[in-house]
């Protein structure tokens, strides 16, 4: 068992990432100065594979449970489904000191997250992440939000968990595309932050693809400890915290042309790493040949490598609308080595084409 602690102040929580750690859910909550009673939240596919574990663990330790599940799947980040979940809490009648778990996904984690921060002003919220993605990313960093239909992610808060449980175990059964989509995330980590990090990547494959628990423990911790690290700096995302984005500006592009179904969200932002990765070798910063190496490495883990039928000027023309733009500036997460990520405005237009059509053979 390995823990993680993030020192926000008054706001600080230990992540705990525990091999076989969901047959203790009931310990660890029962760990926090809470009541016992919960409302655990889960979408219809986590519900179905850890509800009942949860459950008969929470209720072990003493607490009264309230499950709440909702559909799987990014429509459920809704207002509306924030609502059914407001009313199932106060039919339960949860109070400020009962907590609110989310069981799941980042879908799920955002959802009752946001229902967490929102309800009675704000009440407890313990994470059990159960995707990679949500695993080394979304449960980290206590960013919580549902969408709008106008735009992803528009009405939420910052609202940092009072513990988050992390069981690489509940990983055997995540499917291969949602899998290699968290690989996008970590092999991020290991760009911008950590070149050690990222041979481990290479060498551990195999171990990795076969999801040896010990072998994914150990990564997932590193994850944390990385962001964690950022966020410790930059919880609000106004600067260090903004070098997250490594490989997103040209990730979220694609998958905005994709339709936001044509691409995973990591599928779409292995393929905007090569591009930014291939973007920091034009500008003279970033050794050439090394986007070959990310290829390699995103390849062993069953990411794209390349896409075709896009269109260039429709990607920057999406990159033009992507909120994280500062200043109407758009600013780019550049390598400078692996290891070392750096933020840069003002590249021209032409550096941005160009790269695009090397990596995704388009017009
Ligand atoms: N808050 C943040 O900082 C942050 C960061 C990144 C992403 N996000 C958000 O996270 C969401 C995406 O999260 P996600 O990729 O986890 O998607 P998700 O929650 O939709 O999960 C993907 C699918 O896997 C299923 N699933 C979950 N755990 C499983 C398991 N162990 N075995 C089998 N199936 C399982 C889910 O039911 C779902 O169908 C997006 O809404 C995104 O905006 C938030
Ligand atoms: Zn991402």
């Amino acid at each position: 068992m390995e823990t993680i602690r993030v020192n926000l102040g008054s706001r600080s929580y230990d992540i705990r990432v525990q091999v076989a750690g969901l047959a203790a859910i009931g310990n660890w909550a029962a760990g926090f100065p809470i009541e016992k009673k919960v409302m655990v939240v889960a979408d219809e596919n986590t519900a179905f594979l850890f509800g009942r574990q949860a459950k008969d663990s929470l209720q072990q330790a003493g607490f009264s449970v309230t499950m709440a599940v909702v559909p799987a799947g990014e429509a459920s980040k809704s207002l509306s489904q924030a609502d059914v979940l407001y009313a199932q809490a106060i039919v339960a009648g949860l109070d400020r000191n009962c907590a609110i778990m989310a069981l799941g996904g980042g879908v799920v984690g955002d959802l009752a997250g946001f229902v967490a921060a929102t309800y009675l002003r704000g009440v407890p919220f313990l994470q059990v992440p159960t995707t990679l993605l949500s695993q080394v990313d979304s449960s980290v960093g206590g960013k919580v939000a549902v969408n709008h239909h106008l735009g992803k992610n528009l009405i939420g808060a910052f609202y940092q968990p009072m513990g988050v449980l992390i069981d690489p175990q509940t990983l055997q059964s995540l499917p291969p595309r949602e899998f290699a989509s968290g690989m996008a995330e970590v092999i991020k980590y290991g760009l911008i932050f950590d070149a050690d990090f990222f041979a481990k990547l290479s060498d551990a494959a195999a171990a990795v693809q076969n999801r040896d628990p010990q072998q994914l423990a150990g990564i997932v911790a590193d994850c944390c400890r990385m962001k964690a690290a950022v966020v410790e700096r930059d919880e609000q995302d106004l600067g260090e915290r903004m070098l997250l984005n490594f490989g997103h500006t040209a990730g979220h592009a694609i998958e905005t042309a994709g339709e936001f179904s044509r691409f995973t969200h990591g599928e779409a932002v292995a393929l905007g790493m090569l591009v930014a990765g291939r973007l920091s070798e034009l500008t003279g910063m970033l050794p050439q040949g090394t986007t070959d190496e990310i290829r390699r490495v995103g390849s062993a883990y069953g990411l794209p490598l390349s896409a075709d039928g896009l269109d260039a000027a429709e990607l920057i023309s999406h990159m033009g609308t992507d909120k994280k733009r500062a200043a109407g500036q758009l600013r780019w997460v550049l390598l400078e080595r692996i290891g070392q990520a750096t933020l840069r405005s003002g590249i021209a237009t032409e550096s941005i084409e160009k790269a695009l059509r090397e990596i995704l053979p388009i017009e």
